[in-house]
């Protein structure tokens, strides 16, 4: 058989092979058996030096015209399976998009958060700073610049953790009441500020004490502040926290820092003042401490009381959330037991 025949028959077959193919492994195949090194092509061409020269042109050109047909029929064979593939793959992978989803773990801002965030917004909204101190303390911000000098009797009752014998961990935020007193330029206008942080005691934890918890502090000073200044404000303060129709009252009572001092009551939310379990049969809940600023307070700041006076005020968010929320426990807060936390998922 001459060469051209034979290149032909097996362009034919090639062809033909190409043509039935099903996979693209087998594809591969015959294009490795036809086109390949080892394959009848290759030794087709090999044979091309028994020919007689005027005959090689023609059969080179042939041969190659095998080849290159192949070769297009293999990379439209290709194409096809190919597409036949991913059609098959979509079909089988039809996914159906109204099942539901898996859910997302979301979590919350925990409660003493959103009750610090619930206050922040209330006093930022009245044009008020907020201010951050340092929990780790000196013991003259802690102490001295609030009017307790050292072996006041009033001392006992804040007992910390000192890290040395001058530096602790404070035990309530009105220190940063004298560090913001002694930054603020009265030229640029009234002094209005809260400052939220931690507070340490170094108390036996049980179910109303822990040795760690919260206070925002609050501090007005300007000329002019009256008592009645600071009963509005408080007002408002237990109107937002505690519902709409909360009143306030102030009882006689002694902070070292403030004079006159007052505990601040709210009438219980829960009876509406006629008296039930939660305010003891009196009507009212002790909420906070507060008080006009002592002068004693803003001298040792360099502010002169002379021309200068405010109000402060102190409360508890631990204490605020356990009224709101019938919480009996502080340490819940503190224990980050998340069947506790989420009951109290942030309504946004
Ligand atoms: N620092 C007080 C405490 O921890 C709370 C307090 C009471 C703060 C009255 C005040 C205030 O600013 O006027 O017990």
């Amino acid at each position: 058989m001459d060469l051209t025949t034979q290149l032909g028959q097996l362009r034919d077959e090639g062809l033909g092979a190409i043509q039935e193919a099903t996979g693209l492994k087998q594809l591969n195949e015959i294009r490795v058996h036809f086109l390949g090194k080892k394959g009848p092509i290759t030794a087709a061409l090999r044979g091309m030096k028994e020919i007689n020269p005027e005959e090689r042109p023609r059969v080179g050109k042939f041969a190659n015209e095998v080849r290159d047909a192949l070769q297009r029929a293999i990379a439209t064979k290709q194409d096809e399976l190919e597409t036949a593939q991913m059609a098959a793959k979509l079909e089988k992978e039809t996914l159906d998009v109204t099942l539901p989803g898996t859910p997302v773990k979301t979590g919350t801002a925990h409660v003493l958060q959103q009750i610090i965030d619930e206050i922040e917004e209330l006093f930022l909204g009245m044009g008020y700073q907020i201010i951050n101190g340092p929990e780790v303390e000196e013991e003259h911000y802690n102490f001295e610049m609030m009017n307790l000098p050292k072996d006041h009797p009033a001392r006992d009752m804040q007992d910390t953790f000192y890290i040395t014998k001058d530096i602790l961990m404070r035990t309530q935020t009105s220190p940063v009441q004298a560090r913001t007193l002694e930054k603020h330029d009265f030229n640029q206008g009234p002094l209005k500020m809260i400052s939220p942080g931690k507070v340490y005691r170094r108390d036996t934890d049980d179910a109303t004490h822990s040795h760690q918890f919260h206070q925002i502090e609050g501090l007005v000073v300007d000329r002019h502040i009256t008592m009645a200044d600071l009963k509005g404000t408080l007002q408002l303060l237990a109107r937002k926290m505690f519902g709409a129709d909360r009143d306030i009252r102030m009882r006689p009572s002694y902070f070292p820092f403030t004079e006159p001092s007052a505990e601040v009551d709210v009438s219980c939310f829960k009876c509406d003042g006629k008296g039930c379990a939660v305010c003891k049969q009196t009507g009212w809940i002790e909420v906070l401490g507060a008080g006009m600023v002592h002068p004693n307070v803003l001298s040792m700041a360099g502010v002169n009381p002379e021309e200068y006076g405010g109000f402060a005020f102190g409360l508890g968010p631990d204490r605020f959330a356990m009224l709101k929320y019938g919480v009996d426990d502080i340490r819940n807060f503190y224990l980050n037991d998340e069947r506790f936390l989420k009951q109290f998922a942030w309504k946004g």
